[in-house]
């Protein structure tokens, strides 16, 4: 059994916490947040032991693992000091804001030599295992363009002084809470991203730091990506993988933050297409349980050191194409 402390008990740690306690994997020992009457409330109604003091929880040696659900600028020092204290890190997305900062993280890390895990839940979503299966062994012939989308409207409900408005701290609209889940999947069928043309528009004036993002990703095997993420629209989300014997695209149903299934259509040379239905999934809970199997030495966890970097390096690319408009290189 892992004992793990969650960070940051807002609503993305609030939902991991709810998923832990069908863990027999992994419990969670501690919470914490800088949020005091929050974060106490929530952790007394759960019976976990709570504190605002981050120190303390690197210094409890009940504590395995730390699982940070922060807001993002924080995630760089918060690893850098987890690692120094030993403890095996699951950090929500993204890993970093830039490039630089990924670097310091995970060579603090592999120092360390303790676990990393990401939160990409996308990878652990039967149909988009199955659909990359597929491409992998070669059924949808040579692999030319993914086409997804990760699009919703959760944000512009938000307070505008919300950090996740901000575009120092989220920047070019969904780029850190849904774009960088495609990118990561993207990343994972093709490697090293070479370039990326990016612009970000911001139509209904609500969503601050953008409602429409898109990229345009070249990989150096040849193969390119179109990603899009809209922040001021109802739930869309497809992944679709194009080659040229065939195609897949994956449909949610619905956000994972309450999953209701996915639609899965394949269509190969006989250009007839077929849709089958997945049942309810939880990959949340398999990411996270994932990262325990690895600690344990029963798993090997999917996402690379190596991978993680390079979705920060595209990461801080999309907004430098952002902003200047012109296609930028991936630094590597
Ligand atoms: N994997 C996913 O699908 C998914 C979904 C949603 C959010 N996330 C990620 O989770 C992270 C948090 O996002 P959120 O939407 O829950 O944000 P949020 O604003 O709802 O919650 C952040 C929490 O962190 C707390 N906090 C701030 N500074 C802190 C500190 N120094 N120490 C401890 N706690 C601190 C805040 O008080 C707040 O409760 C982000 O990285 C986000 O991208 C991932």
């Amino acid at each position: 059994m892992l004992n793990a402390a969650i960070v940051g008990l807002g609503w993305w740690g609030k939902i991991l916490t709810q998923t832990l306690a069908k863990s027999d994997k992994i419990t969670v020992v501690k919470l914490a947040d800088v949020d005091a009457d929050g974060g106490g409330a929530f952790a007394a109604e759960h019976g976990i032991d709570f504190t605002t003091d981050y120190s303390a929880v690197l210094a409890d040696d009940a504590v395995d693992a730390v699982v940070l659900a922060t807001p993002h600028s924080l995630h760089e020092e918060q690893i850098v000091t987890a690692a120094e204290a030993g403890k095996h890190i699951f950090c929500e997305k993204p890993f970093c804001l830039n490039r630089a900062s990924a670097l310091r993280a995970m060579e603090a890390i592999e120092k360390a030599g303790v676990q990393v895990a990401i939160g990409h839940e996308r990878r652990f979503e039967p149909p988009i295992m199955d659909a990359l299966a597929l491409a992998r062994d070669g059924k949808l012939g040579a692999l030319m363009h993914v086409e997804a989308n990760f699009s919703h409207d959760i944000f512009a409900a938000l307070d505008d002084a919300n950090w996740r408005l901000k575009t120092d701290e989220s920047p070019a609209g969904g780029l850190t809470a849904t774009l960088i889940h495609l990118m990561d999947l993207s990343i994972n069928l093709f490697g090293q991203p070479d370039r990326v043309l990016a612009s970000v528009e911001c139509h209904g004036g609500v969503v601050k730091n953008g409602d429409t993002l898109t990229a345009q990703v070249k990989f150096e095997n040849g193969c390119t990506a179109s990603l899009n993420a809209f922040t001021h629209t109802p739930f869309f989300s497809r992944f679709a993988i194009f080659g040229s014997d065939g195609w897949t695209e994956v449909r949610d149903k619905a956000h994972v933050q309450a999953p209701e299934g996915w639609f899965f259509t394949t269509c190969l040379k006989d250009g007839k297409a077929e849709t089958i239905e997945y049942e309810v999934a939880t990959p949340v809970l398999s990411n996270l349980e994932c990262f325990s199997d690895a600690i344990a030495g029963k798993a090997t966890y999917p996402n690379t050191p190596e991978q993680i970097v390079r979705n920060v390096s595209l990461l801080e690319a999309i907004v430098k194409s952002t902003g200047s408009g012109e296609i930028v290189k991936i630094e590597r």
